[in-house]
């Protein structure tokens, strides 16, 4: 079976219809810039256009990167404010007539992850920590996800951890690989204390250069690359939307 998987970020809007059974884009993806402002109806209409360059009238799962509960987007980290309250799932109906799942982009990731990539059939406490624009979490245990996780805003130094430790900071403040692993290990060491994992996974596209600061870190628990690399959104997506076939 083939769902449409959409994955929505603060620079790219990307999509491709994904094969469920093995996990795998059945096409190439298609992506477009996420409109700036990123409001809603136009990032809608972007929705859309990548639907319609599938020519789809099917199932489409959605990655949004927010809290979202029951489809509504209930905070707004690296995007417009006026998504807040935006029934997310219904918006997008109203554009591409297709019905829609939306979730959080790290809990997709992970999905994703967990059933087709690094995290396949580990048990525990699993870890997923998405490195981007801001930071990502998504907690599994014993392979089941606890949604809606927001560890990329717990304070570290008196700040959210994604504005110390994110991509996007290490580009910006032009840090070394080891000045900013520095700063990665701090929060995962609290996140080791706060929540004892077996294994974290660490995703976004730094995580293709791991070697480059995996050696700087120094932790208890096991720490892994993502495999999926950028179509963990996408793949995630399209697994949440499953039942809507
Ligand atoms: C948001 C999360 C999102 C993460 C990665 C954070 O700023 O609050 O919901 O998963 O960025 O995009």
């Amino acid at each position: 079976m083939q769902i449409l998987g959409i994955d929505i970020g603060g620079s790219g809007v990307k999509g491709a219809p994904v094969d469920l059974i093995n996990g795998k884009l059945a096409t190439d993806r298609f992506r477009i810039p996420t409109p700036q402002p990123s409001k809603p109806e136009l990032v809608a209409k972007v929705v859309a256009q990548i639907a319609r360059h599938f020519d789809w009238n099917g199932p489409i799962g959605c990655t949004f990167p927010a809290i979202i509960r029951h489809g509504v987007i209930k905070s707004a980290a690296n995007v417009d404010q006026d998504w807040i309250g935006v029934d997310a799932p219904a918006l997008f109906l109203e554009h591409t007539g297709c019905p829609v799942r939306v979730l959080n982009d790290a809990d997709a990731a992970g999905v994703a992850e967990m059933e087709f990539g690094a995290g396949r059939g580990r048990m525990g406490t699993v870890i997923m920590l998405t490195l981007g624009t801001g930071i990502g979490s998504a907690v599994f245990v014993d392979g089941v996800l606890v949604p809606n996780t927001e560890f990329g805003h717990i304070e570290v130094r008196g700040k959210d951890a994604e504005h110390r430790a994110s991509d996007r900071i290490r580009k910006e403040e032009d840090l070394s690989w080891k000045a900013w692993a520095k700063r990665l290990n701090e929060f995962l060491n609290r996140m080791e204390f706060l929540l004892s994992p077996d294994l974290f996974i660490i995703g976004g596209g730094v995580s293709k250069k791991h070697e480059k600061f995996f050696k700087y870190l120094d932790l208890e628990t096991e720490i892994i690359p993502a495999q999926l690399r950028n179509e963990a959104g996408i793949v995630g997506a399209a697994m949440a939307a499953k039942d809507l076939a």
